[in-house]
């Protein structure tokens, strides 16, 4: 059954949810059954091949999450919001508005804390189910001088809880942690009654999410440590696009049962 924000929230200490990137219909298919398919802006590095997430646009997103919604009607889909466009109330407002009027997502993702509480709370407020992310914010790369590791100290672990409960506050269903030590994921956890999805913040949170292309082995020069490899994914297509080379050169390929 298709998960819903009451049925994600109350998984909260009772079963762990399972989140994972989806960028188009195909593969969104084939993770149809995640408890939620994110359409993160990572895909700008992930399959745009930018350094960074800054450059992913509105239209991108929609275009992508559209495509995700059409392959898994019946999976959650989140749609990360791309770096300015919820800068203020108004804007996010409309841009959010525009994410729910031309696709069939069920929620947005925003990146930050007390900062963006006023946002999230704008949104909520008018019928938009908000996923909260705070930790390491891959939209903060340029201005925090690259991607650091959060919740290292005691004053770290109070912020990210006071950030995590404004977020709660304000009416997000959710909220990703993202790269932070795992005592620290564990106290952010405890101190909300909203699940906490966690990447690279150990196994204390109430979810886990992790990008496709990371976990299946696609991506072969980025293989940071809290990624679990679950399949060769690179060696499989190389090895495919090997033999497919071989059969057409060897004139193997189509044979007598593959024409009309
Ligand atoms: O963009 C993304 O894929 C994300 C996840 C890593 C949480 O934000």
């Amino acid at each position: 059954m298709k998960k819903t924000v009451s049925s994600l929230k109350a998984m909260k200490q009772k079963e762990k949810i399972v989140m994972i990137t989806a960028y188009d219909a195909l593969f969104a298919n084939l993770f149809r059954d995640a408890d939620i398919l994110l359409v993160g802006d990572s895909l700008n590095m992930s399959f745009g091949g930018a350094k960074d997430t800054l450059s992913a646009s509105l239209e991108q997103m929609i275009y992508h999450t559209k495509a995700v919604c059409n392959g898994a009607p019946d999976t959650f889909v989140v749609c990360d919001m791309p770096f300015g466009t919820y800068t203020d109330e108004q804007i996010a407002l409309q841009n959010c508005i525009k994410v729910y009027q031309e696709t069939n997502a069920g929620a947005v993702k925003i990146e930050g804390g007390v900062e963006k509480a006023h946002i999230i709370k704008a949104l909520t407020t008018n019928s938009i189910a908000v996923m909260g992310h705070i930790g390491l914010m891959p939209q903060f790369v340029r201005s925090e001088g690259g991607y650091k590791i959060k919740g290292k100290d005691e004053a770290n672990i109070a912020k990210l809880i006071l950030d995590a409960k404004a977020i709660e506050e304000a009416g997000a269903f959710a909220i990703v942690i993202e790269g932070v030590k795992p005592e620290a994921a564990k106290a952010i956890t405890q101190a909300v009654q909203i699940p906490t999805i966690g990447i690279g913040a150990g196994s204390d949170t109430d979810g886990q999410v992790l990008v496709w292309s990371d976990m299946f082995g696609l991506n072969t020069e980025f293989k940071p440590k809290f990624v679990r490899t679950y399949l060769d994914g690179a060696t499989l297509f190389q090895n495919g696009l090997k033999e497919y080379m071989k059969n057409v050169k060897d004139g193997s390929f189509p044979d007598e049962n593959e024409v009309y």
